[in-house]
């Protein structure tokens, strides 16, 4: 079974988008699964030229203004072409995430990929809505580094002790369980996605979140934004400012 997953993220390097769709390709372990990158013009050959051969393709791409990225919609608009001319006859898997926390957010972007399938004349495999996406994908970067340094943690008592007690060792863990807990509706809603996307079978759309109360999520997601501004050099302060139009300035 020949898979195709097109990374939409705008953004060159990282992004929650190619984070998802990484967890989603170790699901499918086992299948013959080739990455292409969607940002601009130059990478639309390589896309079309994987997706011509495609049983399935896995289409992962942030939400911009409840919608279709910009950088998207032209890619979109000629693969539609594309598959018509060459009869392509792939199923599509989208994973749709959003900012905001409400998986939900994310409904009428997969209707929008939904209705895209029906003009290109290929099949909608299904699609998962998530939720907090930005939020996600920093656990999903800090778990193996908190892992490996409780790793580490654990290593120190047993040098320094000559044992360590299963207390002791669950003492230095328990604190990461919380973190899996954050992402398991993500793990438990790919994994599922997998399965159908192994089994060649269309589903209904899914939606999850990070599972985290909503109170926490907009404390620490209010967090994260202040000191990512700081980080790119914009004081808390400007964030509030508001700019408007030159002609309503004037006027
Ligand atoms: C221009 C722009 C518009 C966005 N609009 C929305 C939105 O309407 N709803 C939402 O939940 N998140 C919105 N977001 C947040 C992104 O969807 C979110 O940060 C996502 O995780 C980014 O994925 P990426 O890292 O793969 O680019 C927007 C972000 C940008 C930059």
């Amino acid at each position: 079974m020949r898979i195709v997953v097109l990374n939409a993220s705008s953004k060159k390097k990282g992004g929650a988008s190619r984070c998802f769709s990484r967890i989603l390709k170790l699901m499918l372990a086992g299948c013959q699964v080739t990455t292409v990158q969607v940002r601009n013009q130059s990478d639309h050959e390589d896309a079309f030229t994987e997706m011509e051969k495609a049983d399935a393709v896995i289409l992962s791409a942030p939400l911009y203004i409840d919608g279709i990225p910009a950088h998207l919609l032209e890619f979109l608009q000629q693969a539609e072409m594309m598959c018509r001319e060459k009869n392509c006859s792939f199923r599509l898997y989208v994973l749709s995430n959003g900012g905001f926390v409400e998986g939900r957010q994310n409904k009428i972007h997969l209707k929008m990929y939904e209705a895209w399938c029906r003009h290109a004349g290929v099949t909608w495999g299904g699609g998962l809505g998530i939720g907090g996406g930005t939020i996600l994908h920093v656990f999903c970067i800090l778990l193996p580094i908190l892992f490996v340094l409780r790793l580490i943690q654990v290593a120190a008592i047993f040098w320094t002790n000559g044992d360590i007690s299963g207390g002791e060792i669950w003492n230095c863990m328990q604190g990461l369980c919380i973190y899996v807990f954050f992402l398991l509706g993500l793990l438990l809603h790919e994994g599922i996605m997998a399965l159908g996307i192994r089994k060649g079978r269309t589903m209904k759309n899914h939606y999850t979140r990070v599972w985290m109360p909503s109170f926490l999520f907009l404390i620490g997601a209010d967090i994260f934004m202040l000191l990512a501004a700081l980080c790119n050099g914009t004081l808390p302060h400007k964030l509030f400012r508001k700019v408007y139009p030159d002609t309503e300035k004037n006027g």
